[in-house]
């Protein structure tokens, strides 16, 4: 008889045939740092997570290249926000501040990345500025906002980050920002494109994280749910624009556009498994529904399985060490 059970005998048959495994150094992880804060505050919605003072941010990021993880990605929570997001290409400002830190502390053995969007720092939250038009409604001005990316991509260089997050969904981003780069000698510079972002109902807990103040949503500039086709040409267009790396986000329920990325792309695919896939699985196993640890795990494996190369997760750190034992 054929038995395919025989190759689940025992844990060292099942690693010894497992096709896919982690490795820490896939694994990226989020982080927050907020202004004005004299301790580190823990998110409610994301237990385990903190929103860091540039020193325990320094100290997190010591913690990933000990863990050996791949990078860290830093969002910055500004204590005064404003119509165009000024905080975002301040040198003084609160992300550029902590990236110049993180980076002088372990930019040498650990890829430090940046977001590049306007959300956490614009007073009505959303990732670009604002303009009325034509007729008369309040809407999302791509073209002025890509100059405000711009702007933040030269002061995130300066900062000495290795790669920017473009998260904002703006058309030509990839482009216009590669463009402003490369004019300023940051030729080194990577850009890692969120190219197929969803809108989704999981980014809540981010926008506690991140003190977001935005009302309504991001319909119209994040990709709706409902389309995969759609994210392949987004995928495509940002590669010819020169993202060095692409992304999709959330990455948990679009593992089909996550497997679609990896047959299509000439370029490594990222995948976020995003606050609202760490907040489900966390509060689950508070009540005791479900294992943390091995629904942690299998959360991430199966975002490998389906073709991503680098998967940035809130479990990254605890993960980092069980995958050395998985093998
Ligand atoms: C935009 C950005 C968001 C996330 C990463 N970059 C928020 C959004 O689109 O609302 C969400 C990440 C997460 O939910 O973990 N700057």
């Amino acid at each position: 008889m054929v038995r395919p059970r025989r190759l689940r005998t025992s844990t060292p048959m099942r690693r010894l045939v497992a096709e896919h495994r982690l490795h820490a150094s896939d694994l990226v992880l989020p982080a927050f740092v907020r202004e004005g804060i004299a301790e580190p505050v823990e998110v409610a919605s994301m237990p385990g997570v903190l929103q860091h003072t540039v020193s325990t941010l320094v100290d997190l990021a010591r913690e990933c290249v000990a863990a050996g993880l791949g990078g860290i990605m830093l969002f910055g929570v500004p204590e005064d926000k404003d119509a165009v997001g000024s905080g975002a290409d301040d040198p003084d400002g609160i992300l550029n501040v902590a990236t110049r830190a993180v980076v002088d502390a372990v930019g040498d053995d650990l890829v430090v990345m940046t977001d590049l969007c306007l959300d956490e720092f614009t007073d009505h939250g959303h990732c670009g500025v604002l303009r009325e038009n034509a007729a008369g409604a309040t809407v999302v001005d791509n073209d002025a906002t890509l100059e405000r990316y711009a702007d933040m991509a030269i002061a995130q260089a300066r900062a000495g980050s290795h790669v920017l997050g473009l998260s904002g969904m703006m058309d030509g981003q990839v482009a216009f920002v590669r463009g402003a780069l490369d004019r300023e000698g940051f030729t080194d510079t990577a850009i890692l494109a969120y190219s197929a972002k969803y809108t989704s109902a999981l980014y809540g807990p981010f926008r506690e994280a991140v003190c977001s103040s935005l009302t309504g949503d991001r319909a119209t500039y994040q990709q709706d749910p409902a389309n995969a086709t759609e994210a392949v040409r987004e995928l495509e267009l940002d590669i010819a624009e020169g993202a060095d790396i692409v992304m999709v986000k959330p990455a948990g329920p679009h593992l089909d556009v996550v497997a679609a990325a990896a047959q299509l792309s000439t370029v490594p695919v990222a995948a976020y498994q995003i606050s609202g896939e760490y907040a489900q699985i966390v509060a689950a196993a508070e009540r005791g529904w479900i294992d943390r640890d091995q629904a942690a795990l299998e959360s991430v494996l199966h975002i490998r399985r389906a073709g991503a190369g680098i998967i940035l997760s809130y479990f990254a750190l605890e993960l980092a060490a069980r995958t050395a034992q998985r093998g």
